[in-house]
């Protein structure tokens, strides 16, 4: 039976595809635009959580030209980088000098209970809703027990579908509460971006969370 009206779904490689090669033809301009932004309020989030003695092993989970790979390695931890860009991975070999896998988030495979962190920033909200459920399993099977996840999304009102040529996903607090607590976390922290603006005008959501344990 034919289904009328139903809106199609963009299949899964289309949307790592179409979004990837965004990056891919953007990335100098990306960089000059993002190499000065100031994230250690979210670098310090996850850290502040993670339990035990640093040096940490941080996986940088679209880790882009490698900005946030240089900052952890310039405070003393191990840090690895996962970018699907082929550009951005060079570039972020080059410019932190990190050990950078070449992966696709949504064909990703990942060494068991390795990190004692995952960044994820500004990266989960190119994970379409249908596979966040998996994508965050696989991140908590790569956390050590009691391992941290930071996530910073550009938040809406859970809708999803192409900006241009990049595919988005943009969750409102409850519904991602929901997401991380289905897959296995634990909330630790949750705040807005910018600092110190209104409400309206802070587009970012980021939200620290544990792996509450054996999966
Ligand atoms: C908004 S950028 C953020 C980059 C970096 N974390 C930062 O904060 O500047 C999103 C990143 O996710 C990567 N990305 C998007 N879709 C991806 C996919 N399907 N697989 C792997 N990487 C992907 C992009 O190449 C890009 O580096």
């Amino acid at each position: 039976m034919t289904v009328k009206n139903k809106p199609e779904l963009p299949d899964l490689e289309a949307i790592a595809a179409r979004t990837l090669g965004h990056y891919d033809r953007n990335a100098a301009d990306f960089w000059r635009g993002t190499r000065d932004h100031d994230v250690s309020q979210n670098i310090d989030a996850l850290l502040q959580h993670i339990e035990g003695k640093p040096p940490f092993t941080i996986l940088d989970w679209g880790c882009g030209p490698g900005r946030d790979l240089k900052a952890l390695v310039d405070r003393g931890h191990v840090a690895i980088g996962l970018e699907g860009s082929a550009r951005f991975a060079a570039m972020a070999r080059s410019y932190s000098r990190c050990e950078v896998w070449q992966q696709d988030f949504l064909r990703q495979s990942l060494p068991a209970a390795r990190f004692d962190g995952v960044f994820a920033n500004a990266a989960l909200f190119h994970v379409p809703g249908r596979e966040l459920p998996r994508v965050l399993g696989e991140l908590r099977a790569t956390l050590k027990e009691r391992g941290v996840l930071f996530s910073s999304n550009p938040r809406g009102d859970n809708d999803e579908g192409w900006r241009q040529e990049r595919y988005g996903a943009y969750w409102d607090l409850a519904t991602w509460r929901g997401y991380l607590s289905a897959a296995g976390f634990v909330e630790l922290a949750h705040y807005y971006r910018p600092a110190g603006l209104p409400r309206e005008r802070q587009p970012w959501l980021a939200s620290v969370w544990r792996n509450a344990g054996e999966a």
